[in-house]
């Protein structure tokens, strides 16, 4: 475990901390297949690599556009949470990574802890469909940047493609169809 790195660094030691990390994550999942441990593991790494980061974790897409807590390091968290609400159902519904400078001006915000100032979610998605976000709070104000985001993403990206066999609840639309579908006709009928 590498000293964990203050926000007050420069933009250079902030990419090379993160190359760091993201080079030990790679190595520690190496031929691990389950999406759990997975989860555990990159949270934990991230929160002891960055001292300003005071929630970290994943939300995952439990059931249709219903996001459920998952792997975390910090203070206990909200349990679920729609697309409709917060910026973690933001990043889910948009497939956008949010950067949020200040909690208190994101009309929606969820605050899970009152402490949280700034946030980061990334949505990890594999073939169009949300399997995650990647959830980094902040008791700091501002203190994400285009750093942060720019290897987050990268990090994101690197699990969809090795988790891409995680489970993803279908959309209902294709119940539907089924479900809608006309009785076939019996002769009688006809
Ligand atoms: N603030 C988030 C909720 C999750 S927690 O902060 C751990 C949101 O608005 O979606």
């Amino acid at each position: 475990m590498y000293e964990p790195l203050s926000h007050e660094t420069s933009r250079s030691e902030r990419a090379t901390h993160y190359e760091l990390t993201l080079q030990r994550i790679d190595a520690l999942l190496e031929g691990e297949d389950d999406w759990v441990s997975a989860m555990a593991t990159v949270a934990c790494e991230l929160h002891h690599s960055f001292a300003y980061f005071h929630w970290t974790g994943f939300y995952r897409h439990l059931s249709h556009e219903v996001l459920a807590v998952g792997p975390y390091q910090g203070a206990h968290a909200c349990l679920r949470i729609p697309f409709s609400r917060g910026v973690c159902g933001a990043a889910a519904r948009t497939q956008e990574t949010q950067l949020v400078a200040d909690v208190h001006a994101f009309e929606d915000h969820i605050a899970c802890s009152s402490t949280t100032l700034s946030e980061l979610v990334v949505p990890i998605v594999v073939r169009d469909r949300v399997l995650a976000v990647l959830d980094v709070d902040s008791d700091l104000p501002a203190v994400f940047h285009d750093t942060d985001k720019r290897y987050l993403e990268r990090l994101a990206a690197g699990l969809a493609e090795r988790y891409a066999h995680a489970r993803i609840p279908k959309p209902p639309a294709a119940i539907e169809v089924l479900a809608t579908s006309p009785e076939p006709k019996t002769q009688k009928e006809e």
